[in-house]
């Protein structure tokens, strides 16, 4: 906690370590309040300086030596004005031996950085900056190390010793406790040290590599868990195979370790041969998880499994380069999704996040460029755009290099920089090397922040038979960005004929500087257009009648486009449209005219279209499950200055009870799903599909009883929770009954638990407000948990815009004090729970009073932590 003003670091302050750490030696005595740390570096200068920085942060006593020798209290200095939290060691010579010893206790970390518990069981979480509260080190990714590692602790209480690399030796001590050494023969920055100790059980397979290498694959959960690893497990082993086969990359270490903890601040972490996952990545079986949960673990074990390549080999050399592993791994892991699953709703399922989540980030206090130019609290750079918009910019390159001269780069990139701590800009250098594509222009997607805007209008000339389309292109200037330039946006069209199929497209380019590809295997129907300029004009001749355009294919990047179709135009695409991501798209511009013109003229060829949709044979379940869905209300407000919460519910409601009135049947005939239950895309399909029927249907009272039935005879958890939804919302009477019911079911799953706090957060209640808060004060929920706070804080906050965005300002305040009591414990977490009160200027004046009244209190709270103060001021100071 800081008492003065938080300071920005900045990228272009960027110097390279004085002294590296060649090896590292450390040793652990185990102890809930008082661990004892010693730490041996053999340190080798690359500067000029003879002064060696370290990093420390809550750090007990120290104890330096250097060469053997103890140092005396004028041999270094801690906190020089440089930088805070530093021991800075003087006269140090070009190779020397640094030793020092620390104190931490592990069971007062409620940050969760660093080494803690959770459920008794000692674990790390190091990256971006929790090792400096392990033992004074110089931690900054830049630095690679080979490290060693003896962990003592007692036995009955930690029969399970564990870290990165591989056991090398072990032993028994007299007095009831044991040891164990780890060696890590790959150089690794600190961010990617793991320990973890405790009373653990775990499954374990052999993998053998394509190379041959066998491998030890382990699963570490406590031991009440251990029925519900085999998803993971199963999700590791495809994700080694798939990286093998798309990118020829195997896995390195003779063992791959997952442990499963309940108290996690993120998702999970990538460290060395030893995974750190929130169990709710991690814990699944048909009974307590949904399918969504199933899909979440895949993913999650393979992105984390990914960085062993994108991230471990090959680091980052600052934190500003973060997107360079996050926004490539992500990349992979939706690649790794979409081959496994369906490619057209995975494709579809990444747009709507970016767009629900990462877009209203660029547009608001929180907006930086996919690579930063400064930051006060690292934490809080772990965004949707570094991550999702990072992946977008990585797929743009894939889409304008094509796939082999894409992993041609990628290729460039191992051989170039293994072993090495790179940057963004490294990695563009390969893409260009091995391509011989400039991608110049397409850097500013690295250094300008914001959504581009791309304005299509086209002209038929019949005489000519030609049809030309005018792009315009810009992006909103704000403070920091008063002028920016135009990007290099890869567009992919083709041009629809009035029976729905695409017309041989020959180009004759206006502008100077603009080219066209042909898209892969699909002839010269589909071209990549490259958008340079800020308006440019693209030709198509020899086109006999006036076509429908479809534009952004696939959604080839990160923009808002913005083309007038007709009603008629959008019914025909959500029919014709041979672009699986464009058809859905279509279908969700014609659903939002309809909720925002809820009128006979709009919902007539809507319900039309979609009578199509559930009768069309030539589509899957997932794909049906996703043209039905309405937009949400924040994705409609997305076309709006300002978000009108109410009247946008209420329309949406009423719409979606018109549609079920008219087309019950259809949608009755996809909610029976007689079939065995399997984690399988197609079995996944047909729940995605009976439930998003169900939700139609439930508006109709004659569909209470099956509701009813299916809550109470579910076999699987997707099933009965999103019966249960339906009820609480459609039969409120009853709503306690099926609360408790679920409850006194699941009261000894924790990750069942936050699914029960979640749905009543993001019910469609009277009063929900005054229900969080009496959750607030059920003995379940705590503080301390970041999954429960997530559940029930961050459920209300993002998931039940009526209730949150209630407009005498309760739900903002109730959401204020809790950030202000969770920031004395985990400031990270707090942090992230603020960003809903950062959206006030998409509210009317009275709310934006509101909302800002509530973020002067968090402000006005003393001591408050460098990363909410980042956060709230960004959003008062807009
Ligand atoms: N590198 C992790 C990932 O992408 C993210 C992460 C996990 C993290 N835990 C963290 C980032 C704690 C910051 C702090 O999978
Ligand atoms: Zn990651």
């Amino acid at each position: 906690m800081n008492n003065s003003t938080p300071t920005a670091i900045h990228r272009a302050d960027y110097q390279p370590p004085g002294y590296t750490i060649e090896t590292v030696h450390l040793e652990f005595e185990l102890d809930a309040s008082a661990t004892r740390v010693r730490s041996a570096m053999q340190v080798r200068r690359r500067g000029a300086s003879s002064d060696l920085v370290l990093n420390g942060s809550d750090l007990g006593v120290v104890a330096v030596r250097m060469d053997g020798r103890t140092l005396s209290a004028s041999e270094y200095a801690l906190e020089p004005a440089v930088e805070p939290d530093t021991l800075t060691i003087h006269s140090v010579p070009e190779r020397a031996c640094i030793e020092i010893e620390t104190d931490i206790n592990p069971a007062s970390n409620t940050v969760l950085e660093g080494l803690y518990l959770s459920s008794g069981n000692y674990c790390t979480q190091c990256e971006a900056e929790g090792f400096r509260r392990i033992t004074w080190y110089p931690d900054r990714p830049d630095v690679m190390a080979r490290f060693t590692v003896k962990i003592t602790a007692d036995k009955s209480h930690c029969p399970v010793l564990l870290c990165n690399g591989n056991q090398t030796d072990s032993g028994d001590l007299e007095d009831g406790r044991h040891w164990v050494l780890w060696e890590d023969p790959w150089p690794k920055p600190s961010y990617l040290f793991a320990l973890v100790a405790g009373d653990l059980a775990h499954i374990n397979e052999s993998f053998t590599t394509a190379s041959g290498r066998v491998v030890d694959l382990a699963i570490y959960v406590e031991p009440h868990n251990i029925d519900k690893c085999d998803h993971a497990m199963a999700s590791l082993r495809n994700a080694m195979r798939w990286d093998e086969q798309r990118f020829g990359l195997e896995y390195d270490l003779d063992r791959y370790m997952i442990v499963a903890v309940d108290d996690f601040n993120m998702g999970a972490m990538e460290n060395k041969g030893l995974n750190v996952f929130n169990s709710r990545y991690v814990l699944a079986n048909q009974a307590t998880a949904t399918d969504s949960d199933f899909l979440g673990i895949e993913s999650v074990v393979a992105h984390e499994y990914f960085h062993n390549w994108t991230g471990n080999r090959v680091t980052c050399r600052d934190w500003f380069q973060l997107s360079l592993k996050e926004g490539l791994t992500v990349f992979r892991d939706q690649e790794f999704s979409a081959d496994q699953h369906s490619r057209a709703v995975k494709r579809i399922e990444d747009v709507r996040v970016l767009r629900a989540r990462q877009f209203p980030e660029d547009a608001g206090p929180m907006a930086h460029p996919v690579r930063p130019d400064s930051y006060i609290e690292i934490n809080n750079f772990y965004t949707m755009t570094i991550y999702e918009k990072g992946a977008e910019v990585i797929r743009m390159m894939h889409t304008i290099l094509g796939p082999e001269r894409f992993r041609a780069g990628i290729d460039l990139y191992f051989e170039r920089h293994d072993g090495q701590a790179v940057t963004c800009e490294d990695f563009v250098l390969c893409m260009e090397a091995a391509s011989q594509v400039d991608l110049s222009q397409f850097r500013l997607w690295y250094s300008q922040s914001g959504t581009p805007r791309l304005e299509v209008h086209d002209h038929y000339d019949a005489e000519q038979q030609r049809y030309t389309l005018t792009v315009k292109q810009s992006l909103v200037p704000t403070r920091e960005q008063p002028n920016p330039a135009p990007m290099h946006i890869p567009l992919s069209v083709s041009l629809l004929s009035r029976n729905g199929q695409p017309l041989p497209l020959a180009t004759q380019h206006a502008a100077t500087n603009a080219t066209a590809d042909e898209g892969e295997g699909e002839g010269d129907a589909v071209k990549v257009l490259h958008v340079t300029d800020a308006e440019q004009h693209i030709v198509f001749n020899d086109i006999s009648a006036r076509p429908v355009p479809s534009l952004l294919r696939g959604f080839t990047a990160p923009v808002i486009l913005s083309y007038t179709y007709g009603l008629e135009d959008l019914a025909f695409l959500l029919t014709h449209e041979t672009d699986s991501f464009n058809r859905w798209e279509a279908g969700q511009r014609l659903l939002t005219r309809v909720i925002e013109n809820a009128d006979d003229t709009h919902l007539i060829p809507a319900i039309d279209a979609l009578g199509n949709v559930l009768v069309d044979s030539n589509i899957d379940s997932a794909y049906r499950a996703e043209l039905l869905r309405l937009p949400t209300i924040e994705a409609i407000a997305e076309h709006h200055e300002v978000f009108d919460v109410d009247r946008l519910d209420a329309s949406r409601q009423a719409v979606q009870r018109r549609i079920a009135l008219a087309l019950e049947e259809k949608f009755a005939a996809w909610t029976d799903n007689d079939s065995a239950f399997a984690v399988d895309t197609a079995s996944i399909g047909r729940r995605t599909l009976a439930n998003v029927a169900l939700d139609y249907l439930a508006r109709l009272d004659d569909w209470l009883p099956h509701l009813r039935l299916r809550f109470e005879q579910a076999d699987n958890m997707t099933d009965q929770l999103a019966s249960l939804r339906l009820l609480l919302d459609f039969d409120r009477d009853s709503g306690d009954e099926y609360l408790q019911a679920f409850y006194r079911r699941w009261r000894d799953q924790k990750l069942v638990i936050d699914k029960w706090f979640s749905i009543q957060a993001t019910a469609r209640m009277p009063d929900v407000t005054a229900r969080v808060e009496a959750l607030l004060a059920h003995d379940e929920f705590n503080l301390r948990n970041p999954n429960r706070v997530r559940s029930l804080l961050g459920a209300f906050s993002v998931g039940n815009p009526v209730a949150f965005h209630h407009v005498d300002g309760r739900g903002y305040r109730l959401l204020a004090r809790q950030i202000v009591q969770l920031d004395d414990i985990n400031p990270q977490v707090a942090a992230r729970l603020t960003e809903p009160l950062t959206r006030w200027y998409r509210m009317n004046t009275e709310r934006q009073q509101q909302m800002k009244l509530s973020l002067q209190l968090i402000a006005g709270k003393k001591s408050l932590s460098k990363d909410v103060f980042e956060v709230v001021n960004r959003a008062l100071d807009r």
